[in-house]
């Protein structure tokens, strides 16, 4: 398969403004005439839907961390088979709202999965299919969980945690984007939305080369 740099995930804390930049790029790219498919996990498609509603409802604790990880890759896969890799094969470009790295930082680091045992599971499951580039939009935990509590939005399991979690999933992102400075890119996204979306756009006119 040659994607180039077509499949992009965001992650991060939760009110970091994913869904606002993936938004912003996704309409940047269908104006330029390319076909963009746009994705979240948990979920994606009506299965792993189902499976999101599982893992997020209900009180924190109702899964161990590993039952959690097992869910999520259930999902993951059936979205890799049945809408991400033929979208790339199509040469549609993928923006997901989150993929494997989030399964290692919040039921590996921040869960207390082993993350050998999480990287094993990724590489029964989807071998060495990763994302080509991950933004990972960071910002301070305290100022994040202000932006998701002004959202009338009813809060899921995981936001439910207290500051230590979100510390640990932020110290976890900046390790793996330390790991694999080629595939992730730390973002600043306390910034205002157009300079981040700028900042997303320059690094991926950047990585696509001729593609853009
Ligand atoms: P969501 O409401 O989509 O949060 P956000 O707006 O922050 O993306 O909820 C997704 C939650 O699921 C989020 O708290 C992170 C968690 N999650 C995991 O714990 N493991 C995973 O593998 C994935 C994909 C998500």
């Amino acid at each position: 398969m040659s994607q180039g740099a077509k499949f992009i995930s965001f992650e991060g804390g939760e009110g970091a403004g994913k869904t606002t930049q993936i938004k912003l790029l996704g309409d940047y790219l269908q104006a330029q005439g390319h076909e963009v498919v746009i994705t979240r996990e948990p979920g994606g498609t009506l299965d792993a839907e189902a499976v999101r509603d599982l893992v997020l409802g209900g009180e924190p604790g109702r899964w161990s961390a590993t039952e959690e990880m097992l869910l999520m890759y259930t999902a993951r896969s059936q979205l890799v088979r049945t809408i991400i890799r033929p979208a790339l094969e199509r040469g549609a470009w993928v923006l997901s709202d989150r993929f494997a790295d989030s399964t290692m930082v919040y039921q590996g680091y921040a869960g207390g999965v082993p993350v050998d045992k999480v990287r094993a599971l990724h590489r029964l499951v989807l071998g060495n299919f990763n994302p080509d580039i991950t933004f990972i939009m960071d910002i301070e935990p305290t100022n994040g969980m202000q932006r998701v509590h002004s959202r009338a939005e009813a809060l899921n399991q995981f936001e439910k945690r207290d500051t230590k979690f979100y510390e640990r999933t932020r110290d976890a992102y900046l390790a793996i984007a330390k790991a694999e400075p080629e595939r992730c890119v730390v973002i600043h996204a306390a910034e205002a939305p157009e300079v981040v979306a700028a900042n997303i756009l320059h690094h991926i006119k950047t990585r696509a080369g001729g593609d853009l």
